[in-house]
């Protein structure tokens, strides 16, 4: 597969399509993720909350592709928000991935409540100096907590990692990132499999003669998008790895476009997320 890259806003590359673990358990996901470098994705997306780190970093060294060659993303969780309690955490996800650095360390939510994310930022900037984590993000955060960091540090967060598909497009979200020279990386970019049963997109995967979590994928890629899309099934793994030799035209995407809807949120609010 030829993949696509974005610059991000610190010079540093991504690629557009990645590999999702939430929800492999730590003993399937070595195999997930040799099996996802060996279908050629390039980026691989796990957290310290998935509880699959050793397997994850199991799999890229049982891969044999070269660890330059592989972007390498891990979030903090909630419980270890605050300044010193972040730098210890990504140590430990270092230790059990087995890495000497990361690709990109997230925030994984700003859990308003806590008022601890300015504190977890002011730690993200500080292992970045250090090489630690070579990009710095952020997860689920809303423009209000992105304004936040903005103005209390003037450091601006490479990518922001949202709930995003179809049927929950973020536009007012996406265009404050456009804004500011922040990536927008999809999670649940088939909408956990519900996208795939769409009339509109099984349509437009007829049209083509592709499947519709191809066709769900390409819109992503097409709308200048991160995707990570999780499988833990071989046939499924290669089948959305296969999205770089066809484009969707304007007539799809204004079929897409339309599905759109406030309500069409799966996980929980970032305002008001209580885990
Ligand atoms: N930052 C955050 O807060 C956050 C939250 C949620 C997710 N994420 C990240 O985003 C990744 C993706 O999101 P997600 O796992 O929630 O959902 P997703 O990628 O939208 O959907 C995954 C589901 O779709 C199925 N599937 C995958 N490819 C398919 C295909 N070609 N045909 C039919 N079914 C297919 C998978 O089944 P099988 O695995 O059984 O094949 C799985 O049940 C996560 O794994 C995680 O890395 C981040």
């Amino acid at each position: 597969m030829t993949q696509t890259t974005l610059t991000l806003n610190d010079g540093m590359q991504i690629p557009q399509l990645g590999f999702g673990t939430w929800q492999t358990p730590e003993e399937k996901a070595a195999a997930a993720v040799a099996a996802a470098l060996a279908a050629g994705y390039r980026l691989i997306d796990t957290a310290s909350a998935y509880g699959n780190e050793t397997g994850v970093g199991e799999g890229i060294r049982r891969s044999g592709v070269p660890r330059e060659k592989i972007f390498v993303t891990t979030k903090l969780w909630n419980s270890d928000q605050g300044f010193d309690e972040t730098l210890r955490a990504c140590e430990e996800s270092l230790q059990r991935l087995r890495l000497d650095a990361v690709d990109l360390y997230l925030i994984h939510w700003p859990m308003p409540r806590m008022e601890r994310y300015l504190d977890s930022w002011r730690a993200l900037i500080a292992l970045k100096n250090e090489g630690r984590v070579r990009s710095i993000g952020v997860s689920n955060f809303q423009i209000s907590h992105l304004q936040h960091l903005l103005d209390e540090t003037g450091v601006v967060p490479s990518v922001n990692q949202i709930e995003l598909h179809p049927f929950f497009q973020q536009r007012e979200l996406r265009a404050f990132h456009a804004k500011h020279g922040i990536a927008t990386e999809s999670w649940s970019p088939l909408g956990q499999g519900a996208a795939l049963r769409n009339d509109r997109v099984l349509r437009i995967a007829q049209k083509h003669q592709k499947t519709s979590a191809q066709v769900v994928l390409r819109w992503h890629i097409d709308n200048g998008l991160i995707t990570i899309p999780k499988s833990v099934t071989p046939a499924r793994i290669n089948e959305n790895s296969r999205v770089f030799d066809f484009s969707l035209d304007a007539e799809d995407i204004a079929l897409l476009d339309v599905l759109d809807s406030p309500k069409g949120r799966i996980g929980p609010d970032p305002d008001t997320a209580d885990f």
